[in-house]
């Protein structure tokens, strides 16, 4: 692999980043046995087949085949170089790097990394303003006046854009930016007149950061009345609404610690919960929840809090939000702000303490949730209505599995209603038989942690004895470089399968480079896709400390008889066909016998 870091130096990033920590940034791993279990960032799925190996540094995907080291991950996830990823490891781990000069194979393009640096600066300049300037007076007077602290406005880089028509343009042309292309980012708007002026004015700049912290667009908020109250950055390339979170980055590490994410509408709510301590915090950009959002927090936590405005609008945008959640496999909760309530105004009321005690932790599920959006529908005092109001709860209580819960809801619906137990139960119990549910599996999704993996795995033992040694027996040569030394000795590369073969020829070469066994580095020297999944998906192949040489040498016997077997029934087959040419039908037929006889002896140690 070309690059200008030394192998010691790389060799140290490699050391101190530990895989589980870089992947912990972006799944949710759990503990199982040996390895940590997760959902696979590279493809859709609802029940973990991603591991990963902290002992050998690597992951696998027993799902989609998607396999590596830390850094093959990063690659692949943030589509960064080696250099790039080298850097950013380094970075993270407070490595100083060499000056390797200004090589940078970005994944950007030359337009939009000028418009990331464009962003980058105006985030600053923005900032700068309203920290120090009188020109950034009047926002700061704004968001003190709403209780925002100045440990906040620097937490979150928030910024003021003065209400002038070209203070911005000028600046960016100052520093040499392209004019058509911020206008084309949506930084700068282009006139009638052809003229080219700010897009942001006089309004409060919330710099939107990707997950990695870089801002990617601006919400810029008025402080005076008008419309529109907020103005995004146009999409682009860099910035869709639908797939950034606002202050992700921020909240990640937060996130992953609670196992719960608070999900807000507005930036103001973010912030706020943000400064009062409560730092598992996100919001949407102003449109509702999206397919990839959901998904994406699927990924990193078990239970998502939807906390929306108390408002019609708040619960309508609640109920779509919390289905879609759902539907991905998150646990929902719904707090319950009370009518004309925010989640900024309540704190700003009554602190932080009680938002997080009187609302987030008294957040309802799902179903009592339900209970009280259906109602809006529904004039409860009218027995028809009301009648079709329980009905439709019991249809949604229908589809909880557990029973004790399901019992719960009942119980509720029993009191308010005054309906027996034993018709409510006999609803439920006719729901669940139309609906088929008794021999539907568990979709709540609370299994999501059992072990897929292992199933995936045990796919394996389907595979022809001999097939199974082989992988095995690189599991251990990829462990250990004496069995490797051993079984080159004895075979060579003289697999049977060829991705063995190509497999084992670049492992003797590796351990012949003078590496001691390295499953993560050996990945990462391999250039091959295909081959580096076979090597993870080997290497991750259960395996025991203490191995004997009467197993490693069983191992080579399975894999010499196969191929004997193999030269045998290639022999007889050619017998058959001269038995056949000869006009000999009596010795064809008892050759197609042994054939056969000799396949079923093979399969018979399958
Ligand atoms: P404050 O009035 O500052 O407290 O804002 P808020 O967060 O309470 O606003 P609201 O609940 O009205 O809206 C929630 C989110 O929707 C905001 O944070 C914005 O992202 C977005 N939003 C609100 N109004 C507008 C608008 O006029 N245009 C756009 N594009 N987005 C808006
Ligand atoms: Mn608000």
């Amino acid at each position: 692999m070309a690059n200008q870091i030394p192998e010691e130096v790389i060799e140290e990033v490699r050391k101190s980043n530990d895989i589980v920590d870089v992947i912990g940034e972006y799944v949710q791993l759990k503990k199982q046995g040996r390895n940590f279990f997760g959902l696979c960032p590279f493809h859709g799925e609802k029940t973990p087949s991603f591991s990963v190996s902290q002992e050998k540094q690597i992951f696998h995907c027993f799902g989609c085949g998607k396999g590596g080291n830390a850094i093959t991950f990063l690659m692949e996830m943030e589509s960064y170089s080696f250099i790039e990823t080298i850097k950013y490891l380094a970075n993270r781990s407070g490595i100083n790097l060499p000056d390797i000069g200004s090589e940078r194979e970005s994944p950007l393009s030359k337009e939009n990394q000028n418009i990331l640096s464009a962003y980058e600066w105006l985030t600053k300049l923005y900032h700068h303003l309203i920290r120090f300037t009188k020109e950034g007076k009047e926002g700061l007077h704004y968001l003190k006046d709403r209780g925002i602290s100045e440990q906040a406005i620097d937490d979150f880089q928030l910024g003021f854009a003065p209400n002038s028509k070209i203070f911005t343009a000028e600046f960016l042309k100052q520093k040499g930016f392209n004019q058509a292309l911020l206008v084309q980012s949506g930084l700068l708007s282009l006139q009638n007149d052809n003229s080219v002026t700010d897009r942001f004015r006089g309004r409060i700049i919330f710099p939107i950061r990707n997950h990695l912290g870089k801002t990617i667009a601006f919400g810029g908020r008025l402080i005076s009345e008008g419309e529109p109250k907020y103005l995004n950055s146009a999409e682009s390339e860099l910035f869709q609404k639908g797939k950034v979170l606002y202050n992700f980055d921020l909240a990640k590490k937060h996130i992953r610690r609670e196992n719960e994410v608070i999900l807000f509408e507005g930036y103001m709510d973010v912030i706020s919960a943000y400064q009062a301590g409560i730092n598992n915090v996100i919001a949407t950009l102003g449109t509702a929840l999206t397919d990839y959002q959901a998904k994406l927090l699927n990924r990193y936590v078990d239970t998502v809090v939807i906390c929306y405005d108390g408002d019609r609008a708040g619960l309508e945008a609640t109920y779509k939000a919390a289905n879609l959640l759902r539907k991905v496999g998150c646990q929902v909760k719904i707090s319950n702000l009370r009518e004309n309530l925010d989640p900024d105004s309540f704190i700003k009321a009554y602190g932080g303490k009680a938002f997080k005690k009187e609302i987030i932790d008294t957040s309802d599920t799902y179903i009592s949730f339900y209970m009280r959006y259906r109602k809006k529908d529904f004039n409860l005092s009218l027995e028809g209505d009301r009648i079709q109001y329980i009905e439709d709860v019991i249809k949604e209580i229908s589809l909880i599995n557990s029973s004790v819960e399901r019992e719960y809801y009942l119980k509720d619906l029993h009191k308010e209603y005054n309906i027996s137990m034993e018709s409510l139960n006999e609803e439920v119990e006719a729901q669940r038989n139309k609906q088929g549910y008794y021999h539907k599996k568990d979709n709540t999704d609370k299994n999501r942690n059992t072990n897929r993996a292992a199933s995936y795995r045990s796919n394996h033992n389907l595979l022809p004895a001999y097939q199974n040694a082989e992988r095995k027996l690189l599991s251990y040569m990829i462990q250990d470089s004496f069995i490797a030394d051993k079984v080159q000795e004895e075979i060579g590369a003289g697999f049977n399968i060829d991705a063995h073969k190509i497999l084992a020829t670049h492992l003797y070469a590796f351990y012949e480079e003078g590496h001691s066994s390295d499953v993560s580095l050996f990945i990462e020297k391999l250039e091959d896709h295909d081959l580096k999944k076979l090597v993870t998906e080997i290497a991750m192949l259960p395996f025991s400390d203490e191995i004997s040489d009467k197993e490693i040498n069983d191992y080579i016997r399975m894999i010499q008889a196969q191929k004997n077997d193999y030269v045998n029934i290639q022999s007889l087959k050619e017998q058959q066909r001269v038995a056949e040419q000869q006009k000999d039908p009596i010795k064809a037929a008892q050759i197609a016998m042994q054939i056969i006889e000799l396949k079923k002896q093979i399969k018979g140690t399958t």
